[in-house]
């Protein structure tokens, strides 16, 4: 379980990476490609992932430190830290206000801790396996939504979707002919959090980093959600294949999965 000291630096460096991301916000930013054309990263990310690796490291110097835009600086406790300073950074840098920051500290294989933080909003979502989840210390709940027929759902697709034969279309259009409409909001960390708020019913990405899924994972199940791979099996945040809900449409979830699967 995460002390109160771990709870309070991870918040503390979520806020304050999430209010630089909004002090410049619509500002021009610098633009890099990482592995593909569409995907994109700011200088943000790197000033974001600066300000967060700094906190943890110096508070907690034992722990391995995993964030997305530098890699895996390897510590000696059983401990690790999976970050995503700028999670939507394709809609923070055309301008969209869509974006999270996101922090999970992870023990022994298992997510204790899930800290996202929504600067648009000021939305600070809190996760502690066992002890629930909250958004403004407000206790969060799933949906209650019965069936797939009456659901809202989110997604996203893979950068490298112009390469691979994994582009996650064929789910999209099966989704769409089964649910109320399936969202495309481009920040995974949300498109959880929003899971477990209530306001959205269930989400499935392919192919995420851990620092998409670690947080948010938490927070859907500590929401009172269920979170498995995409054939229902344990989440492996190594290479995540996520399917998050409210529990009730999981497996009508999963079977619209297989079915893409064996067509
Ligand atoms: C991306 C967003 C997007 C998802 C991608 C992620 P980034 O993260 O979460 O919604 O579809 O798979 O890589 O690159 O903005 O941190
Ligand atoms: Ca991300
Ligand atoms: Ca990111």
């Amino acid at each position: 379980m995460a002390s109160s000291l771990e709870r309070r630096v991870a918040i503390d460096a979520a806020r304050a990476a999430g209010h630089l991301l909004k002090s410049q916000f619509r500002a021009s930013h610098r633009i890099a490609f990482k592995d593909t054309s569409i995907d994109l990263v700011t200088e943000m990310d790197a000033r974001a992932e600066e300000l967060i690796v700094g906190r943890l490291s110096s508070a907690f110097p034992d722990d391995t430190i995993l964030a997305e835009e530098r890699g895996s600086a390897a510590g000696r406790s059983a401990r690790r830290w999976i970050v995503d300073p700028l999670d939507g950074t394709t809609n923070y840098a055309h301008g969209l206000p869509i974006f999270s920051v996101s922090i999970a500290l992870e023990v022994e294989r298992r997510v204790a801790l899930g800290v996202a933080y929504d600067p648009t909003l000021d939305e600070l979502y809190v996760a502690e396996r066992g002890r629930g989840a909250t958004v403004n210390d407000q206790p969060l709940a799933v949906s209650t939504t019965a069936s797939l027929e009456q659901s809202l759902l989110t997604t996203g697709f893979p950068y490298d979707i112009r390469e691979t034969r994994r582009t996650n279309l064929a789910q999209y259009a099966a989704f769409a002919m089964r649910s109320r409409g399936v969202r495309r909001l481009g920040s995974a960390v949300l498109d959880l959090a929003w899971v477990a708020s209530g306001w959205l019913d269930g989400f499935w990405e392919l192919r995420l980093g851990p620092w998409d899924a670690a947080a948010g994972s938490l927070l859907v199940e500590e929401a009172g959600g269920r979170v498995t791979n995409v054939t229902g099996g344990a989440l492996d945040l190594d290479a995540p294949a996520v399917v998050a809900s409210n529990g009730r449409i999981h497996d009508a979830m999963l079977a619209v999965l297989r079915q893409t699967r064996e067509t």
